[in-house]
This record gives C-alpha cells, sequence and structure tokens, in this order.
C-alpha cells in the first residue's frame, strides 16, 4: 500500500484527478470504477477542469459506479445516479450509454447484480477504482460482515451508515438497502485510489492500514491487493 498525506482536500482532488488522468493518457478506452459520497466531489470538479482545458478526454471512456440505493427513484435527489450526473457526467463527454450504475429498482436483483458483474467483465474489467470509506471501514457499500463478500448484491445498510447518510436523506426517509459492487469485484480492479479526509476516518484508516485483514472492516482487505494507494489529509492520517 502506499500512503500519501497532504495538507489539504484540494491537493487530495489533484493527486486523484493526476493518477486517473494518467491511466486515461494510457488508455483512452480506460474502465474507471467510479464512486459517491463527498470525498470524491473536488477530484471530479479537477477533471471537469481537466476535460475543458481539453487535456483529457472521456469520449471513450467506460465508468463502473460501486453502488446505489434500492427504492429510491432514480431521479431523487440523493440517488447516485442524480449525484453522477450532477457532479461528473453532465460536464465531461462521456457518452451516457458507457455509464453503469447498478440499478437499484431492479425488479429482478439478482439478475441485475448478475448483468452487472458481467458487464464489469465484458468491459475488460477495472482500470482504475476510485473509494472512499465510511467510518466502520466500509467500501462502497460492503458493510463489515462474517465473510468477505464477492460479486455486486443488495446489502443492508448498518446503523453506522445509515446515521452518517441520513443528513442528506431531509425530505425522504433513507432507504434501508443498497446494491453493491462486491469486494471481490473491488479487488479485481488493476489499480485502486482510497481518499479520506478528517478525524472521522482515522480510526477506519488505522484498521485499513494496521489492523488484522478481517471482513469486520472491509478495507482492510486492500492490504493484499498489488496496487493501492490511499490519498489522506492530516487528520484522516492521525492514528497511523
Ligand atoms: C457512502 C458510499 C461510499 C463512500 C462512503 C463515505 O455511503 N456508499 O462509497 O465511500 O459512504 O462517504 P463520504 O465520502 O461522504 O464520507
Amino acid at each position: 500500500m502506499e500512503i500519501r498525506i497532504f495538507d489539504t482536500k484540494e491537493e487530495i482532488a489533484r493527486k486523484c484527478a493526476d493518477l486517473f488522468e494518467e491511466v486515461i493518457r494510457d488508455k483512452p478506452n480506460a474502465v474507471l470504477g467510479l464512486a459517491t459520497g463527498a470525498s470524491p466531489v473536488q477530484t471530479y470538479k479537477e477533471l471537469i477542469r481537466r476535460v475543458k482545458e481539453g487535456k483529457i478526454s472521456f469520449r471513450d471512456i467506460q465508468s463502473f459506479n460501486l453502488d446505489e440505493y434500492c427504492d429510491l427513484p432514480q431521479n431523487d435527489k440523493n440517488s447516485y445516479y442524480s449525484f453522477m450526473r450532477e457532479n461528473l457526467f453532465q460536464h465531461v463527454d462521456i457518452a451516457p450509454e458507457n455509464t453503469h450504475i447498478p440499478d437499484g429498482n431492479a425488479k429482478d436483483i439478482n439478475a441485475e447484480c448478475r448483468n452487472y458483474d458481467e458487464k464489469i467483465k465484458r468491459a475488460g474489467g477495472i482500470d482504475v477504482q476510485l473509494l472512499g470509506i465510511g467510518t466502520n471501514g466500509h467500501i462502497g457499500f460492503n458493510e463489515p460482515d462474517a465473510l468477505f463478500s464477492e460479486g455486486t448484491h443488495r446489502i443492508k445498510l448498518s446503523q453506522s451508515t445509515v446515521l452518517s447518510n441520513s443528513v442528506y436523506f431531509t425530505e425522504s426517509p433513507m432507504p434501508a438497502y443498497a446494491l453493491t459492487m462486491g469486494i471481490r469485484s473491488i479487488m479485481e480492479a488493476k489499480k485502486i485510489v482510497l481518499i479520506a479526509a478528517g478525524e472521522s476516518k482515522a480510526e477506519a484508516i488505522y484498521r485499513t492500514v494496521k489492523g488484522e485483514v478481517t471482513p469486520a472492516c472491509p478495507a482492510s482487505i486492500l492490504q493484499t491487493h498489488p496496487n493501492v494507494v490511499l490519498l489522506l489529509d492530516r487528520a484522516a492520517a492521525s492514528k497511523l
């Protein structure tokens, strides 16, 4: 694991965008694994700026998002579909048909999950996966559990996640379930970049880097991946 510590969120975002830019320059039709939450917003702003300046293009890029809430209308302001449209997709030259987000409202959830994994495989696998981290060590929506998950699946959100994310649900109740790529799908990415900022992430970062590899802290599995970069601010790195 490579660990880089920065003074500001802006510096983290610039470094993260640099890593994505490198992948896109090497492979203009790269497959990007994308994340939601507060952590990647600044990185997306950096990438948008670079597209507008003509430094990179998303014309031939394919993207796969980590997760989506279940039982939330696609156009709800809190859906990850809306999040991605507003924070990235509508500002760059990516073809809408090349962007993929699991459908949390699919009639046949099992088929949707299998199909999502199949699409990732058909695209050739993920070249670079962006991750945030939950305060409980979750990645995507892979919550602490007794086993590491495999492919895309439906999951009941943990107390801790409901507590962290319910602040966004001011007008509608927060969904209890979500679809998420599994730990195996995440670990199959060729490169992984995890970003974390703030004191609230310090314990999860400590367990990810120095703790035992255990599904009780899903991000700890990253210790076993050959190409992981952690971009942290001083507060998130304060327990290392
Ligand atoms: C959310 C997402 C994760 C994200 C994490 C942290 O629930 N499912 O993919 O990494 O929680 O979010 P934030 O960056 O807002 O702290």
